[in-house]
């Protein structure tokens, strides 16, 4: 693999008796979008959670970050280093504006204040295409597109070399997808590394340059998404697993 930016080595996550990511190996090459399926409940979220830390690091295995090992390292200390992640769960202050949500992040994540935090607000506001004219009203009164929007310009406040969205698209309408799409290719090409795990298959094989498919917590297919698609077990483990 040329230049990786991530690579990850028999990465496991037990609950109890329960293995929830089970000896996951891949690299992610830098400036690449890697996307990420998988049916409910096969280890995508746990994956996230133990690369960054957040709430958890691995039971067993490595992560590397720019060939450094990160697992381990408290989370604030793998963000701070260029890791930064969305949940799966929107989670925004209701009462707070865009740009006070992003001045908040600003000083949390990116360790700046005062004007420095709102330079940075409206820069990544900016990036994300977020309407100037609603930057400052309650973060209640946005639109779902506009939370993903503040959600993932949170993500990039402190300029990380790689975001990691977990479900982006979810409650999406079909046009606010294609505007999903549109705005990672974007953010990608500033320069930054995505790693996307979504169930919505349209945007994760039309902006993924590779795929992995977890099923069970365990690698059921990883390559090309033409390829990975075409993979009968892939379909047998989606179809079988939709509720
Ligand atoms: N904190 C936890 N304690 C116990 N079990 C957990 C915990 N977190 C996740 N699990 C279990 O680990 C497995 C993987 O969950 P995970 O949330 O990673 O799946 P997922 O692929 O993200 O699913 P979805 O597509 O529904 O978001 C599931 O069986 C889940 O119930
Ligand atoms: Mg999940």
């Amino acid at each position: 693999m040329s230049d990786p930016i991530i690579e990850v080595s028999n990465a496991t996550k037990t609950f109890g008796g329960l293995t929830a990511v089970n000896r996951v190996s891949f690299s992610v090459s830098r400036g690449e979008i890697f996307g990420i399926a998988g049916p409910n409940g096969s280890g995508k979220s746990t994956l996230f959670n133990l690369m960054t830390g957040i709430p958890y690091g691995p039971t067993d295995g490595e992560v590397r970050f720019n060939g450094e090992r990160i697992d381990g390292r408290p989370p604030h200390a793998i963000a701070r280093s260029g890791l930064c992640r969305t949940f799966q769960k929107d989670a925004e202050f209701p009462d707070l504006s865009a740009i006070e949500t992003l001045q908040i992040s600003a000083v949390y994540n990116g360790g700046r204040h005062g004007g420095q935090a709102l330079e940075k607000a409206h820069r990544v506001i900016e990036l994300v295409q977020f309407d100037q004219s609603r930057a400052r009203m309650p973060s209640s009164e946005l639109s779902v597109y506009e939370k993903k929007q503040l959600m993932i310009a949170s993500a990039l406040i402190s300029e990380p070399s790689v975001i990691m969205l977990d479900e982006p698209a979810s409650g999406l309408t079909k046009p606010e997808i294609e505007r999903l799409d549109a705005l990672l290719i974007d953010v990608n090409k500033s320069g930054i590394t995505i790693l996307l795990i979504e169930h919505v298959l349209s945007l994760l094989l039309s902006v993924s340059q590779r795929l992995l498919v977890l099923n069970q917590g365990e690698i059921l297919a990883e390559g090309l998404p033409a390829d990975v698609v075409r993979n009968p077990a892939v379909a047998e483990a989606y179809l079988g697993g939709r509720d």
